[in-house]
């Protein structure tokens, strides 16, 4: 059911679109559903269905009803009713209500027998405003009775409706035509098939829960953000469990799929979107954002390190180390033991073993060889105002600092470009290159050596 308005959100999206992790609401009821193998899942849409509709669309084994207006509940469920196989179970799940388990609705659908009513329930403190649990003598359920229609006594019952049943459809779909809606809403109330079943002598069951999070539905702002933090808890501790060493478990944020092998440690205030796999002892410092990158054994990224790969995706070779205060855009890939410091941003550019780009410097649509020193200051020139153009940086080169490289342009092997050089020419291998105004190459020139000693 995904049809109820949702006002206090005091957002234009339908409150089901809200995000949670890394998807909608209703995309978290929607995949549990998938978890259980559900036949056919029937979204009920009314308030924002053509947004609700739009965000869900083209996903297999997923019908629409519109429920126009919204009579309640039962009203919701009559809509629904066409397209419900006669011979199955119906799950009635919400689609504000995103954290329940699989286990938790495998359980209630057993508990049904196949031939039997069964709900799930809770004992809260406060139960005022839900529907309450009112059970015969001998345990078994005789009715919900809404709030705004019980009794003092009723009222008293901290048991509650938690908004997901499940039952037989063939039982269920007569008692859908018997509802009325006699009631202090003036509302179809889906939980009146209760009293019916009692009536036509069927047992009903009540599973009770006593995990509140799990039936916890999000009218606010503040149940949004409470959720959210219980999703991440859950997350966290399965990273935890499987040997992932998190600073602080309450400081994490994943939206998305975060892979990781043995002996990896997390910083606080991470956040990790789309799909990231950390390789055998990764460390990730305080304050990175990760999005859809591979980092492979050993590197370490430190404090402040912006990924964001996007379509194409980062690659992070072993041992290499990144940051603080690093950015790798789209197509960034670097080799084993690279360096890349303070404030370099690199874009669709390869860095091979050992390169180097400590301080200060862009490197976009590159290729950038083995062992290069790529200075601070320095740029690739690679747009040229209509077309982007490639820098070859060849193996062994050293690029001096503030220098500007204009592609499409190649640095031949082990050559030196001079500090505050622009190039605008290929350079000889191993030459030393001067630019400044007029580009002039220096052959068997010799890179100074560290003295010994
Ligand atoms: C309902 C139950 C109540 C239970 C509570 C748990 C009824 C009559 N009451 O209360 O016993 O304790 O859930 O949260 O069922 N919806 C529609 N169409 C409608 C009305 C609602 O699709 O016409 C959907 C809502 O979008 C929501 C769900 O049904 O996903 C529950 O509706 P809501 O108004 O939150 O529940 P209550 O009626 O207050
Ligand atoms: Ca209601």
């Amino acid at each position: 059911m995904a049809a109820g308005k949702g006002t206090r959100m005091h957002s234009s999206m339908p409150k089901v679109l809200q995000q949670l992790g890394d998807r909608a609401l209703v995309q978290h009821v929607i995949d549990t559903a998938q978890v259980l193998a559900a036949r056919n899942t029937v979204v009920i849409t009314g308030h924002g269905a053509e947004q609700v509709e739009a965000a869900l669309t083209g996903q297999p084994g997923l019908r629409f009803v519109r429920q126009m207006p919204q009579l309640g509940t039962g009203h919701a469920l009559q809509q629904a009713a066409p397209a419900l196989p006669p011979d199955g179970i119906t799950v009635v799940l919400s689609g504000d209500v995103p954290l329940t388990k699989p286990d938790t609705l495998q359980a209630l659908i057993d508990a049904t027998q196949g031939e039997r009513m069964a709900l799930l329930t809770l004992k809260m403190a406060d139960p005022s405003g839900y529907g309450r649990i009112v059970r015969q003598a001998d345990g078994s359920v005789q009715a919900i009775v809404e709030h705004k229609d019980a009794s003092d006594e009723q009222r008293r019952i901290r048991e509650i409706y938690s908004g997901i049943m499940a039952v037989p459809t063939q039982l269920l779909l007569p008692w859908l035509q018997r509802l009325r809606n006699d009631n202090a809403q003036q509302e179809y109330y889906l939980t009146d098939v209760v009293k019916f079943a009692v009536a036509d002598g069927h047992t009903v069951v009540a599973q009770v829960l006593t995990d509140p999070v799990q039936v916890a539905g999000v009218n606010t702002p503040v149940q949004l953000a409470e959720l959210e933090r219980a999703h991440q808890q859950r997350l966290a501790l399965a990273l935890m469990t499987q040997g992932v060493r998190l600073r602080d478990p309450a400081r994490l944020d994943v939206r998305g799929q975060l892979t990781c092998d043995r002996d990896v440690e997390i910083d606080v205030n991470c956040v990790f979107e789309g799909q990231v796999h950390l390789g055998e002892g990764v460390r990730i410092g305080p304050n990175c954002v990760l999005a859809n990158v591979t980092v492979q054994a050993g590197a370490v990224l430190q404090a402040f390190t912006w990924i964001e790969g996007g379509e194409t995706g980062v690659s992070v070779g072993p041992r290499t180390t990144i940051g603080p205060f690093a950015r790798l855009r789209p197509g960034a890939r670097l080799g084993a033991e690279v360096h890349v410091g303070n404030f370099v941003e690199i874009k669709n550019s390869t860095l091979a073993d050992g390169a180097k780009a400590n301080h200060l410097a862009y490197l976009g649509d590159a290729t950038v060889g083995e062992r290069v020193n790529y200075g601070a200051g320095s740029i690739t020139a690679n747009y040229d105002g209509a077309n982007k153009h490639r820098t070859v940086i060849e193996a062994d080169v050293h690029v001096g600092s503030n220098c500007v490289l204009v592609a499409p342009v190649t640095l031949g092997a082990g050559g030196t470009i001079a500090g505050g050089s622009t190039i605008s020419k290929n350079t000889e291998p191993g030459a030393l290159t001067v630019a400044r105004g007029k580009q002039v190459s220096i052959p068997n020139w010799k890179r100074p050596t560290k003295r010994q000693g």
